[in-house]
C-alpha cells in the first residue's frame, strides 16, 4: 500500500458514542446505531488537512475537483479552511478554482462493481493543472482507481488525492490517499454528506446505521 501522512485511526472494537448524548434530527433517531465521528471533531481534524495540503500544494494555482454527491460537505469545509490559509498568509496565497464530477457506484450498502461517471464533461478544465481530488469515502479504492486513470487522459501536471475518510477492508485494491481524515472499521457509514440510497446527507455527524435504517430506507 503507497504511503500517505498520518491520519486519526478508529479502532475496530471502537464504539463510539451514544445518540442520546449529541443533536441527532428526530427523523433519523430510530435509523441510526451510534454516533461514531463528531461534526466537531470533523472539522477541526478538516482544518489540520487544509494546512497539510497547502503546505504540500500551495505554491501553484489549485484546481480542487469535488467527488459527487457525498464529497460536497468535506469539500465546502475543507477549501473554506484553504481559503482561511490564504486570506492570513502574508508571504505567499494562490488561486483555488473549482470543478465537480459525479460517480455513482453504491446500491443499499453494496458496492455494484460498476463506476458510472454521471458528470465529467469538465475534465479538460484539468489539463496541465495541480489537481487536488476530494472524496468522502475510500472503500475498496475501485472508484478512486477509475477516476485516476480517466484524469490521466487529460494530462494534469500533478493530482493529489484528499479523502475526509478510508475504510480497513478486506476487499481493498490497495489504494492510499495523499491525505486522510480518518480511517475507519469495515461498517457502512452516513452523514455529513454520506448516504444511504440518498438519505442521512442531511445528518452532521458520521453514523452508523441501524438495522432498521437500512430496512426502512432500502431501495
Ligand atoms: P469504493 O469504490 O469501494 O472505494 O467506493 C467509493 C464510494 O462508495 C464512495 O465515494 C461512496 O460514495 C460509497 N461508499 C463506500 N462506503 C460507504 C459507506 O460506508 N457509506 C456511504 N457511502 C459509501
Amino acid at each position: 500500500m503507497a504511503t500517505s501522512s498520518p491520519c486519526i485511526v478508529i479502532g475496530d472494537e471502537d464504539q463510539g458514542y451514544d445518540l442520546d448524548l449529541f443533536c441527532v434530527p428526530k427523523h433519523y433517531a430510530s435509523d441510526l446505531e451510534r454516533v461514531y465521528i463528531p461534526h466537531g471533531l470533523i472539522l477541526d481534524r478538516t482544518e489540520r488537512l487544509a494546512r497539510e495540503i497547502m503546505k504540500d500544494m500551495g505554491g501553484h494555482h489549485v484546481v480542487a475537483l469535488c467527488v459527487l454527491k457525498g464529497g460536497y460537505k468535506f469539500f465546502a469545509d475543507l477549501l473554506g479552511y484553504m481559503e482561511a490559509l490564504n486570506g492570513n498568509s502574508e508571504s505567499c496565497s494562490v488561486p483555488m478554482t473549482v470543478e465537480f464530477i459525479r460517480l455513482v457506484s453504491y446500491c443499499d450498502d453494496q458496492s455494484t462493481g460498476e463506476i458510472k461517471v454521471i458528470r465529467g464533461d469538465d475534465l479538460p478544465a484539468l489539463t496541465g493543472k495541480h489537481v487536488l481530488i476530494v472524496e468522502d469515502i475510500v472503500d475498496t479504492g475501485k472508484a478512486m482507481k477509475t477516476l485516476l486513470e480517466l484524469l490521466k487522459l487529460h494530462n494534469p501536471q500533478i493530482v493529489k488525492v484528499a479523502s475526509l475518510l478510508v475504510k480497513r477492508t478486506p476487499r481493498s485494491v490497495g489504494y492510499r490517499p495523499d491525505f486522510v481524515g480518518f480511517e475507519v472499521p469495515d461498517k457502512f457509514v452516513v452523514g455529513y454528506g454520506l448516504d444511504y440510497n440518498e438519505y442521512f446527507r442531511d445528518l452532521k455527524h458520521i453514523c452508523v446505521i441501524s438495522e432498521t435504517g437500512r430496512e426502512k430506507y432500502k431501495s
